[in-house]
């Protein structure tokens, strides 16, 4: 059976016992307490915590779900039989459908029926934290026949929660033999028993005054690797003999180093499913993430002198495998495209001066490192893999130290440089090498917020910011609108911007928390991570009788509208399916 029809098997079989089929959500997930989305519970969160309806929402109490996950944690384990960054999470949920029983009764039919696999052994949760050994378990495990089963503890079998708090519970796992004789667990079944207002952390530390509740709505969340189950039906001793991964390692030079190979394809489908999720590459938080992905790969193509158009085979191939099952991946075949080859022209100028730096440095440690990253972008994965033993005892925590020193710095260096007012919220889209530059970027940011209120007030208020970028020549705005704009739209947000910049309004900053900031009504994307204080940009007259634009926003600006200069409109064009792209400027 092929990797998309064991997929396929499994919501068949799920939709079939009374489950509605939900398509995967985002790898960016909407809880702001958490980057990445980790398992296929995340976008079900609500619906357990009693602050959604599975029956509103599905028209059942059973859903099932192939979801995209993505697990930083495991990046330097790639390359092996088992790791992988990006995968795919098949799961059955239930809000209050069944429990224990049906939850493993379902998934043994699964197994040993459907996929006619043999269960090596299981676990359950042996008890502590105050919530008893998991009997019940136990009992419906026997009654199927299961002998082996083993207990563990908290660390093994109990799930959650996810991000700053959420559902938890006991679980029970199933394990299978693998082709080489070992035994890989397989589906991790999750019994959401209980609410915990606190993280994962202090759960297991016990930390005084938090307890876990009874949950508003118990349930059960199973989470199935689907490479993983894969590998295993398919009677194969790594993840990468699969189908799902053999045609696209194919693609990748033979001669090159096994583990390389398999890295390679691992990142480029990482870096695929993130960018169709709207990541761009930065040196932040997700984007950051991207951006590392990106660049080993990259580094990969200069030392082994891989031509660029295996990479574009690649992502071609990934789009074609995954791109009807994620639709989002499929619409954005494009912009993927794009978005790699402009991270790899950004990479390249200092790329090779890197790798050459390494070469003549005799050992690298973590200051050597974060230098080497300070000066050309290669990241902590590229130093290992081009230095090798003179890099031997560089390790991620110190290399992680130096960088969060460092960004300490800066960030007090920006207050200082911005008077004091300082970046409260550094959307890392303006940089500037000195004074100058950094006048010029302001006066084109402050032109990016008349821009998109211009938009709004010309197109409609559906028109909303996908992604900007400031450079000392010009702003480059994407947004969220259907088709192209005529030569009369664009004339009129250019008067409208121009006319705004005429009256001279007043940009005023208000530092607030993150709700009072929302029922001011300003702008912001749904999904970035904010502070829970945050800045909101107005401009518009001193009394604000008159509100031009309002939004969230880290700064710098113009302090008067007059400052920005001449606004003129560039281009138009479309940036990807549903989403416009502007290049404007500003004249002295
Ligand atoms: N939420 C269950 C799992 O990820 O294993």
């Amino acid at each position: 059976m092929k990797g998309s029809e064991i997929r396929q098997k499994f919501l068949d079989f799920f939709a079939k016992n009374g489950h509605t089929m939900v398509p995967s959500s985002s790898l960016l997930p909407d809880d702001p307490s958490v980057l990445l989305t980790t398992a296929g519970m995340q976008q079900f969160k609500p619906y357990y915590t009693g602050a959604a309806d599975a029956m509103r929402d599905f028209q059942a109490l059973n859903t099932t779900s192939s979801q995209k996950c993505f697990r930083t944690s495991d990046i330097d384990e790639v390359g092996d039989d088992t790791h992988l960054t990006f995968f795919e999470m098949l799961g059955n949920f239930s809000f209050g459908g069944y429990l224990k029983e049906g939850a493993i009764r379902l998934a043994h039919e699964f197994i040993t029926r459907e996929l006619d696999l043999k269960i090596s052994y299981v676990t359950i949760f042996e008890g502590s934290h105050g919530v008893p050994k998991d009997d019940e378990s136990r009992a419906v495990w026997q009654s199927l026949d299961i002998k082996d089963i083993r207990e563990e503890g908290i660390n093994d079998v109990f799930w959650g929660p996810t991000g700053a708090s959420g559902p938890c519970g006991p679980t029970t796992e199933i394990y299978c033999t693998n082709a080489n004789g070992k035994d890989v667990e397989v589906w991790n079944l999750v019994f959401n028993q209980f609410f915990y207002a606190g993280s994962r952390e202090e759960l297991l530390a016990q930390t005084p005054g938090k307890a876990l509740e009874p949950l508003k709505t118990p349930g059960v969340d199973t989470g199935m690797g689907l490479e993983r189950l894969v590998m295993i039906a398919q009677k194969k001793r790594n993840l990468f003999e699969t189908d799902l991964f053999a045609p696209f390692v194919e693609l990748v030079p033979h001669e090159l180093d096994e583990r390389v190979r398999r890295v390679i394809v691992d990142h480029i489908r990482g870096s695929a499913f993130l960018i169709a999720d709207g990541v761009r590459p930065s040196n932040k938080e997700v984007g950051y993430v991207l951006r590392r992905l990106l660049r080993r790969v990259f580094a990969f193509e200069e030392l082994y002198k891989m031509p660029v158009h295996i990479i574009d085979a690649l992502l071609h191939d990934i789009v074609h495998e995954y791109g009807e099952t994620y639709k989002d991946l499929g619409a954005k075949a494009d912009t993927v495209r794009a978005e790699v080859t402009a991270e790899r022209e950004r990479f390249m100028r200092t790329l090779k001066s890197g790798i050459k730096e390494i070469n003549n440095l005799p050992t690298i440690d973590a200051i050597v490192a974060f230098n080497l990253y300070q000066s050309f972008g290669i990241s902590y994965e590229i130093i290992k893999d081009v230095a090798k033993e003179k890099a031997a005892s560089l390790v991620r925590e110190d290399f992680e130290a130096e960088l969060q020193k460092h960004q300490e710095k800066s960030r007090q260096g920006a207050e200082k440089k911005f008077g004091g007012h300082g970046l409260m919220f550094d959307t890392g889209e303006l940089k500037a090498k000195d004074a100058t530059e950094l006048q010029k970027v302001t006066r084109l940011h402050s032109a990016t917020h008349l821009l998109q209120a211009s938009l709004r007030k010309v197109l409609g208020a559906d028109v909303h910011q996908m992604g900007s970028d400031i450079t000392v020549e010009r702003t480059r705005f994407d947004f969220a609108f259907g088709r192209k704009m005529t030569q009369d739209e664009l004339k009129a947000v250019e008067d409208l911007i121009n006319s705004a910049i005429e009256k001279d309004y007043t940009v005023t900053k208000k530092l607030l928390p993150f709700d009072d900031a929302v029922k001011t009504g300003a702008l912001y994307f749904f999904k970035e991570k904010y502070p829970e204080t945050v800045n909101v940009y107005t401009f518009g007259t001193p009394d604000e009788s008159e509100v031009f634009s309002r939004e969230f926003c880290g700064g710098p600006h113009v302090t008067h509208t007059r400052e920005i200069g001449k606004f003129r409109i560039l281009k138009e064009e479309a940036s990807s399916a549903g989403v416009r792209r502007i290049r404007a400027t500003i004249e002295p």
